[in-house]
C-alpha cells in the first residue's frame, strides 16, 4: 500500500500569526482525516519554525516551498536545505511551475537542491506537470518524461523512497480549471509506467503521486478514487482549514 498525503502548499500567502492559526486549525481537526492518510502543510520560510511548534507532537508533517542549491555561503536571499532540517521540515517541495516559470529553475539546479534535500534528511515533493499549449500541441506526455527523467534518473532506487511526486499540470493551478479525473488518472499511470520502465515495478508501486491543480472539497473525491492518485498537492483550498481537512477526508 502506498502512503495517501495531502499537503497543503501555501505559497507566499499568511502573516506568521494567521499562519499559526491556520496549522492550530488543521491540527484541531485531525481527528476527522481517516487513517492512513498523512497531512502536510508547506508555509512560507518565515513561518517554519513558529509552524514547526504547533505541529510539535501532531501527525501533521513541515515542508518547505523551495530549498537553495548550495550548501552554505555567500548566497544572499537564499534557504539551505540544513536550515529548513534544523527549523523542523521533514519535506520540502521542489520544481514547482511558479519557480520553474518565475525563477529560473532548471532540472539542473533541482539536481544539486535534491542531492542537498537528501543528505540533511529532508523528503522532496517532486513538482512535475505541462503548460496549456504542451497539452493542446498533445506534448504533455513528453514534457513530464523529460522532466522526470532529467531529475529523477539520477537517483538510486533507495533514494525513490524519499520521493513524492506531484503532477501539477500548469493550466490547473489557481485557474478553478481542474483536470478531469480521466485526464490526471491517464497521466499519473503514464508516469508510474515510466518509474517503472527505469527503476522497475516495487519503486513504481512504491512512489506516491499526487495531483494538483484546483483540487478542492468538492472534486477530491474524485480524483482520490482514482488507482494511481494517492492524494493532492493543494494550494488555494489549503488556506481554509475546513477545506484542507474536507479534502484528506475525500479519500
Ligand atoms: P491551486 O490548488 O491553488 O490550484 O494550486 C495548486 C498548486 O500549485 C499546489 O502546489
Amino acid at each position: 500500500m502506498r502512503n495517501k498525503i495531502v499537503a497543503g502548499n501555501w505559497k507566499m500567502n499568511t502573516t506568521v500569526t494567521e499562519g499559526i492559526a491556520l496549522a492550530e486549525a488543521i491540527v484541531a481537526r485531525m481527528d476527522s482525516v481517516p487513517a492512513g492518510v498523512s497531512l502536510v502543510v508547506a508555509p512560507p520560510f518565515t513561518h517554519l519554525t513558529a509552524v514547526a511548534k504547533v505541529l510539535a507532537g501532531s501527525p501533521v508533517a513541515l515542508s518547505a516551498q523551495n530549498c537553495a542549491d548550495q550548501p552554505k555561503g555567500a548566497y544572499t536571499g537564499e534557504v539551505s536545505a540544513a536550515m529548513l532540517k534544523d527549523a523542523g521540515c521533514r519535506y520540502t517541495i521542489l520544481g514547482h511551475s511558479e519557480r520553474r516559470e518565475y525563477y529560473g529553475e532548471t532540472s539542473e539546479k533541482l539536481v544539486r537542491k535534491m542531492a542537498l534535500a537528501f543528505e540533511n534528511g529532508l523528503k522532496v515533493i517532486f513538482c512535475v506537470g505541462e503548460k496549456l499549449e504542451e497539452r493542446q500541441e498533445g506534448r504533455h506526455f513528453d514534457v513530464v518524461q523529460t522532466q522526470i527523467a532529467e531529475v529523477l534518473f539520477g537517483l538510486s532506487p533507495e533514494e525513490m523512497a524519499n520521493i513524492v511526486i506531484a503532477y501539477e499540470p500548469v493550466w490547473a493551478i489557481g485557474t478553478g480549471v481542474t483536470a478531469t479525473s480521466e485526464q490526471a488518472q491517464e497521466i499519473h499511470a503514464f508516469i508510474r509506467r515510466t518509474l517503472a520502465a527505469h527503476f522497475g515495478e516495487a519503486v513504481a508501486e512504491a512512489t506516491t503521486i499526487l495531483y494538483g491543480g484546483s483540487c478542492k472539497p468538492s472534486n477530491a473525491k474524485e480524483l482520490f478514487a482514482c488507482p494511481d492518485i494517492d492524494g493532492g498537492l493543494i494550494g488555494g483550498a489549503s488556506l481554509k482549514a475546513d477545506d484542507f481537512i474536507a479534502i484528506a477526508m475525500s479519500f
